[in-house]
């Protein structure tokens, strides 16, 4: 990963390829952040730089600075500057400087925990299977008044936890499901939570078995590369509030025996976001010494098709005994999540965080940059009002009670799609919900369109894995810590 650095050295004595300042969009008019770079604005408002949001413009250094070029970073109308716009400037200056070695910023005068985000997520480059291009800027020093500050050490040290969480759900997500079957999955989430002095459980497919795990045994039984649940905790002496989170780990969504249609099926490689952002936060939980206990649940299968797969009209028992009529053997993600709820819930924590790639109907909602939230209604307010405040972006949902008689079935308890299509995305969470305990605080967070960004790059967000929603929980679990 990028490395972050400190410096309280000038503008015009730092050393480095390129420098970074913040441009303001004043009347279509490029505005220097910092009036004492107003030189250097009109230079890059020569070259263009309007000081719109993201966009990133490049001129060689006037005389009097020590470094090569000058990126003018675009943030927008002053009036509508946010933590969140600071975050994208900061990234697509990083994207756009890809190829220098060492980028000098001043954008951490704006927001230092912001900025210092945005440039390491907007570094981030997967390389497991071809070379980038151009080699991602290897060092950003993010210029403040004082770098032997203890508050600017913490937000440094807060953005470069959240940015190694965000890169390793990144990671995990990119890797190319032939790559990262449910053991594999299980195998590099244990050694990243052992690594952070984690406790791991690993539950094989006996253990599967033996424990009454139907959901996710009946789901991964189509593959020849059978299911796993990771179970993570954290557990700081002392804590006296406990947090399950809890997140969908398919490795690969072909639909099963409801099979998919061939386009757009390789993004399925994605389906398993929920589980990687789950791990990456636990592990970024212990790294804060959060005063809080949490422990991930993550339930591995892929979903294929085979003589072994489940059956549409398959009754399967999940864990804890419900039944469950499969009508659709593409509604997998409920399946495993409801026999992870199960066990996650016997721990009796206070509070239920569950996050998934779950539905289409999601995307269809609220599109590629905005998860779904449902949940308890207090707790998804203020969860959706987090993913917000985090970039990830997030809108509280529903759960009208007359979607939940869709599920009914005649032959077992439960069936896994209702007969009727609309509100898909408010009757998963319906199904969801049916394994909750009673007055526990939860939230289903539905990022199947934020999770895996399949069109351009923008701010600090590439092509591929997302991270969302690692920030989110992340931000929610600091703030259950700190109550
Ligand atoms: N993994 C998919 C949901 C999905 C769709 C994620 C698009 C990301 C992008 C999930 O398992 C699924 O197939 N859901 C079905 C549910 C339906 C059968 C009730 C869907 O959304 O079509
Ligand atoms: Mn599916
Ligand atoms: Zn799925």
């Amino acid at each position: 990963m990028t490395h972050l650095v400190l410096s309280s050295t000038t503008a015009t004595a730092a050393d480095g390829d390129a420098l970074v300042i913040g441009l303001h969009s004043v009347d279509g008019v490029a505005t220097a952040v910092d009036a004492a770079h107003a030189d250097l604005a009109a230079a890059l408002g020569a070259a263009g730089a309007t000081g719109n949001l993201g966009e990133t413009t490049v001129i060689p250094a006037p005389t009097g600075y020590a470094v090569a070029s000058v990126a003018g970073a675009g943030l927008g109308a002053p009036a509508d500057l946010t933590a969140e716009r600071v975050r994208k400037a900061a990234g697509s200056a990083s994207r756009y400087l890809a190829g220098r070695t060492h980028v000098v910023s001043t954008l951490g005068a704006i927001d230092l925990g912001a900025a210092a985000e945005g440039h390491l997520l907007g570094a981030y480059v997967f390389t497991a299977y071809k070379e980038p291009s151009k080699a991602p800027v290897e060092q950003v020093t993010l210029l403040v008044a004082d770098a032997d500050d203890a508050t600017a050490a913490s937000a440094l040290r807060h953005a470069v936890v959240a940015g190694e969480a965000v890169a390793l759900a990144r990671d995990l997500i990119n890797t190319a499901p032939n790559d990262l079957p449910p053991a594999v999955f299980a195998d590099r989430a244990s050694a990243a939570a052992a690594e952070a002095g984690l406790a791991v459980e690993v539950l094989d497919e006996k253990d599967l078995a033996a424990g009454g795990y139907g959901g996710i045994l009946g789901v991964g039984g189509g593959s020849s590369r059978p299911p796993r649940l990771v179970r993570i905790s954290y557990a700081p002496a002392g804590a006296t509030k406990s947090v399950a989170l809890i997140g969908k780990g398919i490795t690969f969504d072909s639909g099963g025996l409801s099979i998919k249609p061939a386009a757009g099926m390789e993004n399925m490689t994605s389906d398993m976001s929920g589980a990687a952002a789950v791990v990456a936060t636990v592990i970024a939980a212990a790294a804060l010494k959060l005063d809080i206990a949490v422990t991930a649940t993550v339930p591995l299968a892929e979903n294929l098709v085979s003589g072994t797969s489940y059956r549409p009209g398959d009754v399967l028992r999940h864990f804890g005994g419900k039944t469950v009529h499969v009508l659709n053997t593409d509604a997998e993600g409920r399946l495993v999540l409801a026999d992870a709820i199960v066990r996650a819930a016997q721990d009796d924590p206070d509070y239920l965080i569950e996050t998934s790639t779950l539905t289409g109907a999601a995307v269809v909602a609220l599109g590629n940059r905005t998860m779904g939230v449902m949940g308890t209604e207090s707790f998804r307010d203020r969860v959706a009002e987090i993913a917000r405040e985090t970039g990830d972006g997030g809108w509280a949902m529903p759960m009208p009670e007359e979607l939940r008689e869709g599920l009914d079935s005649s032959l077992a308890d439960i069936a896994n799609v209702s007969n009727d299509r609309a509100g898909g995305m408010l009757v998963a969470a319906h199904y969801l919900a049916e394994f909750v305990p009673e007055g526990l605080p939860w939230v289903h967070l539905d990022v199947a369109g934020p999770a895996y960004n399949t069109k351009k790059a923008f701010g600090y967000t590439g092509v591929g894995g997302t991270g969302v929603p690692v920030r989110t929980i992340l931000a929610t679990l600091e703030e259950l810590a700190a109550q």
